[in-house]
């Protein structure tokens, strides 16, 4: 039940005609803005009932500082923020057509694509912030569409920080922080990473649901993953290409996990050719799914030994794992000289670490030539700059000697 009621004037200004639904921490409602002209828009409030502390008040302050300067089309970001009461608020562009939860079930292999493209090209957009924005709550709710059929991505930037003090502050004794069905297997570690590949995760069970308009794991998540599970087969349901691109958005280790830009690729060539790039569909797993409504949930038993084996047995491995991804996807976006630093940064956990040694030594090689290159631009540009200087003063003297 909403706390708000409708016809009712929040904040002297945005008079509530319909609630769209509520979430663990939030109530969306469907408003019009009296000083724009009864404008529609979306009205997100947080805390509608008892609002929150000036503590919790000011880690939304600062986040929505970090928001601010996000900027993608396919982002649906707040036009203002403002606290009413105790309630902090958004104010946000009304998508009509509401969120793609209703398309379960019901999505071809194009707007899949198109889906690929404009979520896919959203997450590779946070992901390549410095530091990395992790979504961290993927789901079809927070992906929604407006009348054009354009997709949106919602409740970006909000950060374990934040996620912990509304629930608090809320007096919620559990922590909402991704939907556990949505959630990668790295989440269900006793020393949980959240990475932008766990998005990438949450991302491929949202596109399967889409499809297949059941769960990959049922309401278990990634966990089952750590049990040994397989990703269900999807041959019924889709091409071969479609299901590979999913399946590997759903891969138990997340360095093995397609990414952002991968997803963006995969879409724009579906929808200029009609055809997916990957390839075939590895063996089918036959593997039984689990419906979205399944409460019959197995005792969630997360093998340990197998974490350990993916994750490695100390945080020294694991961390050196993640640098190793981060150093990659720096070279893929030409950054050779963080890059560099990282590879040290390697170093410093594991100074044996022999594909990080080779890399420098790659990377040192690439750095000479640049130099050698650079150094003979530089003489080109001294020489041409001399020959141009030695041209002009002889125009300038002939034309001098003709006039004398
Ligand atoms: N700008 C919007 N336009 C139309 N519908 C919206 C908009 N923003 C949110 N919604 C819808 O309003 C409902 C409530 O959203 P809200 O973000 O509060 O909760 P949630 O996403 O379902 O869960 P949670 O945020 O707790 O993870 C959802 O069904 C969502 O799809
Ligand atoms: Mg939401």
């Amino acid at each position: 039940m909403p706390t708000l009621t409708s016809n009712q004037v929040f904040a002297n200004r945005y008079r509530l005609i319909r609630n769209i639904g509520s979430g663990g921490f939030s109530e969306v409602w469907l408003a019009a803005d009296q000083m724009a002209g009864d404008l529609e828009i979306a009205l997100k409030i947080y805390a509608p009932g008892q609002g929150l502390d000036d503590q919790a008040i000011q880690i939304f302050r600062d986040e929505y500082k970090v928001v601010f300067y996000l900027n993608h089309p396919n982002l649906l970001k707040p036009s203002h923020f403002d606290i009413n009461n105790g309630r902090p608020y958004l104010v946000l562009p009304y998508c009509a057509s509401g969120s793609v939860m209703k398309m379960t079930g019901k999505t071809d292999e194009a707007t899949v694509a198109k889906l690929l493209v404009q979520i896919g090209g959203a997450l590779q957009y946070l992901h390549s912030q410095d530091p990395p924005v992790i979504h961290r709550d993927i789901k079809p709710e927070n992906i929604l569409a407006d009348i054009s059929g354009n997709y949106y991505l919602s409740d970006f930037g909000i950060s374990s920080k934040l996620r912990r003090t509304l629930t608090k502050s809320m007096g919620r004794n559990q922590e909402s922080s991704g939907t556990t069905a949505f959630m990668a297997p790295e989440l269900f570690q006793a020393k949980r990473q959240v990475l932008p590949e766990s998005d990438i995760f949450a991302f491929g069970t949202m596109l399967y649901e889409l499809i297949t308009d059941e769960l990959p794991f049922g309401q278990i998540g990634g966990a089952m993953l750590m049990n040994g599970a397989e990703v269900p087969d999807m041959s019924d349901s889709c091409s071969p290409g479609l299901a590979e691109i999913i399946g590997k958005c759903l891969n138990l280790n997340p360095i093995n996990r397609t990414t952002g830009t991968e997803l963006v690729k995969h879409g724009k060539t579906y929808l200029e050719t009609g055809k997916w790039t990957a390839g075939n569909q590895k063996e089918k797993a036959g593997r039984k799914t689990m419906a979205r409504s399944d409460e019959k949930n197995p005792v969630m038993n997360v093998d340990k030994t197998l974490t350990d084996s993916y994750y490695g047995p100390t945080d020294k491995t694991q961390n050196s794992i993640l640098l190793h991804q981060k150093a990659n996807t720096l070279l893929k976006q030409n950054l050779q000289k963080e890059a560099w630093k990282t590879y040290f940064e390697i170093l410093d956990i594991n100074p044996d670490d022999s594909e990080a040694i080779n890399k420098i030594n790659e990377l040192k090689k690439v750095f000479t030539k640049q130099k050698a290159k650079q150094k003979w631009k530089n003489t080109f540009w001294i020489i041409l700059a001399t020959i141009s200087a030695i041209i002009l003063s002889t125009i300038i003297s002939i034309i001098a000697n003709a006039n004398s």
